[in-house]
């Protein structure tokens, strides 16, 4: 069995015409969503995530107010930046990137946003929210492991859902948002980790694999149940193996792709599976902040 290829591509750019529509709409209502993106420090992901949010938020009309800063910026400039964005009226959504350098306490820094400006959905209310099954901002990759399922036609109710990873960003709240009592969640769910003891007996036992682990290709073929979903949330950069290749590095999931796709019936690809979704379920929240703000929602 070849599986089939779940294009994250296609699904957000699907989105993204839904949501241009959208801020058309709300701009003739007078509201022009806006979203504040923080950077500190130059680390090269952070700066082409960074880059591409705001390149989206020009696509669909989302004003964007963008901020880099050095490595060596003090915790307290940040703070005091974070309070402006707060209280300015023009920005519906506070986005730090992250991570921060290390003389930065992220937690402050995420405490410190507006719950109601928190298109992130790391600011503890927000989580907690998520928890009682009440969320308003869900974390972004997250909610788009979600979107990919519901629009794959992936069924959630009852499946057997292994998530792999238990990071605050992805694992974690993933694995919240499907054991949720909710249409497009209602799974049973099983969180692995580095402490598991059987990593296989669980990922061979999955209808529907999350992999969010951050190590390349650890997820091979041989460890899944044949027709399961697999979900590949890994962003890892190697050298490429080809030595004849025009870049010295690949992208690579948390998946072995090649081995995977023989044995699952639906898989996403790395790149340009979960990672335009982010962007995309970013630019959502953004509108909704937007339109919370402004008394539509
Ligand atoms: N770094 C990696 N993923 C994310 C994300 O979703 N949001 C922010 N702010 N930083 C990240």
């Amino acid at each position: 069995m070849t599986a089939e290829i779940i294009s994250g591509n296609e699904i957000a750019a699907q989105m993204r015409e839904e949501m241009k529509k959208e801020v058309a709409e709300l701009k003739e209502k007078g509201v022009t969503p806006g979203l504040a993106v923080v950077l500190v420090g130059e680390d090269p992901a952070s700066q082409v995530y960074v880059k591409n949010k705001v390149k989206t938020c020009g696509e669909l009309g989302i004003t964007s107010f963008e901020y880099r800063k050095p490595m060596d910026w003090p915790e307290e400039e940040l703070l005091k930046l974070i309070d402006e964005l707060n209280k300015d009226p023009k920005v519906n959504g506070i986005l730090v990137q992250l991570p921060l350098p290390k003389h930065i306490n992220e937690e402050k820094v995420l405490y410190a946003i507006d719950a109601e400006k928190d298109v992130d959905g790391f600011h503890p209310v927000n989580v907690g929210r998520l928890m009682i099954g009440d969320a308003k901002y869900l974390p972004c990759t997250p909610h788009g492991c979600i979107e990919v399922l519901k629009r794959a036609g992936v069924e959630t109710s009852g499946a057997e859902v292994v998530v792999v990873g238990r990071s605050n960003i992805v694992g974690k709240p993933v694995a919240m948002m499907l054991v949720q009592k909710a249409a497009g969640a209602n799974a049973t769910v099983t969180i692995c980790h580095t402490r598991t003891k059987d990593m296989e007996f669980h990922t061979k036992r999955a209808d529907i694999l999350i992999a969010a682990v951050g190590v390349p290709e650890v997820i091979k073929g041989s460890m899944l149940k044949p027709g399961a979903v697999v979900l590949d949330v890994g962003v890892n950069r190697i050298p490429n193996p080809d030595p004849n290749a025009e870049k010295k590095t690949k992208l690579v999931g948390d998946v072995e792709f090649a081995s995977a796709k023989e044995v699952a019936s639906k898989i996403t690809p790395v790149p340009g599976g979960l990672g335009p979704m982010t962007i995309t379920m970013l630019m959502k929240n953004t509108i909704t902040a937007a339109k919370v703000h402004a008394g539509i929602e």
